[in-house]
């Protein structure tokens, strides 16, 4: 089975060709990601109009180039997939619409994949992880904790009520100076700097359910470098690392929780699996590694290049819904915002724009 995927939902331009094996593994055998990093950077942080623009620019040369370099042609494929949602919308149109058009000429059937499904799925491609297990979500625009019970199946146990984790990494990296995108950033300057010399709060620590907050942390180390301005280099390092001790700890204390949950609703888990562009993070890793002990469950990680956005994750998803004949016609529509789990619904005091809940 042979799946080309197109990703075209926020800021990289990516194809991809997966194929899935009679044993239910994947091989990717092209995997290329176009960052429009450099676009965006003049303006700290993506600006919609100028990534649908780019997508548009490149796209039909970077298939071509999946394509050449897996040694593939349109007429061996067994589907077409792209990412349909969540995302910019301008995006997801331009991704979309490519391969409706690719589906549409070789008459190769669509499927119009969930972004964060892609993500939930993709630590299958090894061909050793089953259901259920628990998703750990975090990236510039998702911050969620997710029971994966089968393709389609999904279960939401936790979610951000403002904004998401990489979208704070971000904003604080702009608040102090540091170039876009922040996670990576913030990461490096924690590094030297002193975890424990501001008492910033440790959001939603000790409720009840899952759900995370970032916005009033985020407002606290403003409010400390306001406080502190002009910054010298060591006071940037030490509002990066007392920051993100503060994730670390409100992070491992609700996964603790969303296990917990997952436990009581589904058994034990296969495993914790952590996705999006935060999981790159080595300290978070740290956290989640322990998490992950004291539940006695196994954690995975996805490499980092599957672990952002690419479209490899788009071709196996699609590959994963083909297995299931789960295709989609070509009226299947770009979705600004799509939920994994269709029964939840907006936590209270949900306060974001950009994030689906
Ligand atoms: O999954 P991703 O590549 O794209 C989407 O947002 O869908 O995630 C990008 C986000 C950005 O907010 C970026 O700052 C964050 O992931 N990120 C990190 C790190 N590397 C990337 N956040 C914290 N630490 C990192 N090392
Ligand atoms: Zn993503």
């Amino acid at each position: 089975m042979l799946v080309l995927g197109i990703e075209t939902t926020c800021d990289e331009t990516a194809a991809a060709v997966v194929e899935r094996q009679s044993d239910g593994s994947g091989r990717i055998l092209s995997n290329i990601v176009r960052s429009q990093t450099e676009e965006h950077a003049p303006f700290g942080g993506v600006v919609p109009e100028i990534a649908a623009r780019a997508h548009v620019d490149v796209l039909d040369g970077l298939v071509a180039a999946a394509m050449k370099e897996a040694g593939v042609g349109f007429a061996q494929l067994s589907a077409v997939a792209a990412a349909a949602g969540p995302g910019l919308i301008g995006g997801v149109i331009v991704g979309l619409t490519t391969a409706k058009a690719i589906a549409m000429v070789h008459d190769t059937p669509l499927i119009a994949v969930n972004h964060l499904e892609a993500h939930a799925l993709t630590p299958r491609l090894s061909g050793t992880l089953a259901f259920p297990y628990c998703l750990f979500l975090a990236s510039g625009g998702h911050t969620q904790i997710v029971a994966v019970v089968g393709v389609g199946k999904y279960v939401r146990l936790g979610t951000t009520v403002d904004d998401a984790m990489g979208e704070a990494f971000d904003k604080v990296a702009k608040m102090l100076g540091l170039p876009y995108p922040g996670g990576p950033q913030v990461e490096r300057a924690a590094a030297t700097g002193d975890p424990k010399r501001f008492a910033f709060p440790r959001p939603m620590l000790g409720r009840a359910d899952a759900n995370f907050s970032l916005s009033g942390l985020k407002t606290a180390v403003r409010t400390e470098a306001i406080r502190l301005a002009p910054l010298e280099p060591q006071d940037i390092n030490d509002l990066c690392a007392s920051f993100q001790a503060a994730v670390l700890e409100s992070t491992a204390n609700r996964l603790s929780v969303g296990l917990r949950l997952f436990h009581e609703q589904f058994g034990p888990p296969s495993a914790l699996v952590a996705a999006g562009g935060v999981a790159a993070n080595q300290a978070i890793r740290g956290a989640l590694q322990e998490v992950a002990a004291k539940a006695q469950t196994l954690l995975i990680v996805p490499p980092p290049e599957l672990c952002t956005d690419n479209g490899a994750m788009i071709a196996w998803a699609g590959a994963e819904r083909l297995a299931l004949d789960m295709i989609d016609t070509m009226d299947a529509a770009p979705r600004a915002r799509w939920g994994l789990d269709e029964n939840a619904v907006a936590p209270a005091g949900f306060a974001n724009t950009r994030a689906a809940y």
